[in-house]
């Protein structure tokens, strides 16, 4: 087990997320729950979010799809009447799925934008005041490197991870008057379990240890630690940044 820091000014801090049900988001939620913020998340995963719920002091969740926006804003509020306006939103949830590009219709594609992309902006639509009242907050929202390394298969999810970083930048912009600070966390290959299930096969696991500067594989904990740091006050002067977990994958 390793030795993690501890971040003070998180304490008692109110979390909005999206996607704490599974894989890194249930990593972070568990990373600021034990570091005594208050956490309230949306997932479409009713039983993962409930069990996530009941696991974690001062852990609440909506069941919510993200892709429906109204659902989205009354899910947000509903958490903000149980644990208090949001210092800090993450902004997790998405959906790697596989797909041919000469099989993508217009309605497959507006759907993974509105899975990987739209609600991002409308979480921080719905907080950013909140935070402004409260002189202050941390908006992290969750790249991909797949993009960056011109990965292949699934050319939607590859585009609206891109655009992350494009929301992240503008709204750094517009938020940081009011010292909301903006920035996209940018994970690796990150060994959750639906990635071990669905891609992770011997021969891909060894392609990506020839990518990786480092050996090993990611865990998700890296992933929510950078999220923390992020989110705490150590990191006040932090804001428009891509910040990499990839373990150097080049
Ligand atoms: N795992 C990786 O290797 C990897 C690599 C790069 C980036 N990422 C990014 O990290 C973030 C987390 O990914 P993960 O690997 O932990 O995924 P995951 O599938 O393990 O977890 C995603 C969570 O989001 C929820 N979710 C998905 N669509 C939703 C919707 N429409 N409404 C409500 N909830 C929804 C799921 O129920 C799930 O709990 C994503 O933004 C992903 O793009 C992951």
């Amino acid at each position: 087990m390793q030795d993690f820091a501890t971040y003070p000014s998180l304490r008692g801090r109110t979390v909005m997320m999206t996607g704490g049900a599974s894989g890194i988001g249930a990593e972070i939620v568990s990373g600021f729950a034990a570091q005594g913020a208050r956490v309230g998340f949306l997932d479409l995963d009713a039983e993962g979010a409930q069990a996530m719920s009941e696991a974690h002091e001062g852990v609440t969740h909506e069941v919510c799809d993200l892709r429906d926006i109204d659902a989205l804003k009354a899910g947000l509020a509903a958490l903000r009447a149980r644990i208090g306006p949001a210092d800090v939103l993450v902004n997790n949830a998405a959906r790697d799925d596989r797909h041919d590009w000469r099989e993508v219709t217009a309605d497959y594609w507006d759907d993974r934008m509105n899975t990987n992309l739209r609600h991002m902006f409308f979480a921080i639509q719905s907080v950013a005041p909140d935070m402004a009242a409260k002189g202050g907050g941390s908006i992290i929202n969750m790249g991909s490197n797949s993009w960056w390394e011109a990965g292949g298969g699934f050319p939607a999810y590859a585009t609206a991870k891109a655009a992350v970083h494009g929301l992240t930048r503008t709204m750094a912009r517009d938020l940081g008057r009011d010292r909301i600070r903006v920035n996209t966390v940018v994970p690796g290959w990150i060994m959750t379990e639906r990635q071990k299930e669905l891609w992770a096969t011997p021969e891909a696991l060894q392609a990506q240890a020839a990518r990786q500067c480092l050996p090993d594989l990611i865990d998700p904990v890296y992933v929510a630690r950078m999220v923390l740091f992020l989110a705490s006050d150590d990191a006040a002067m932090c804001s428009a940044n891509n910040y990499m977990v990839e373990a150097g994958s080049i």
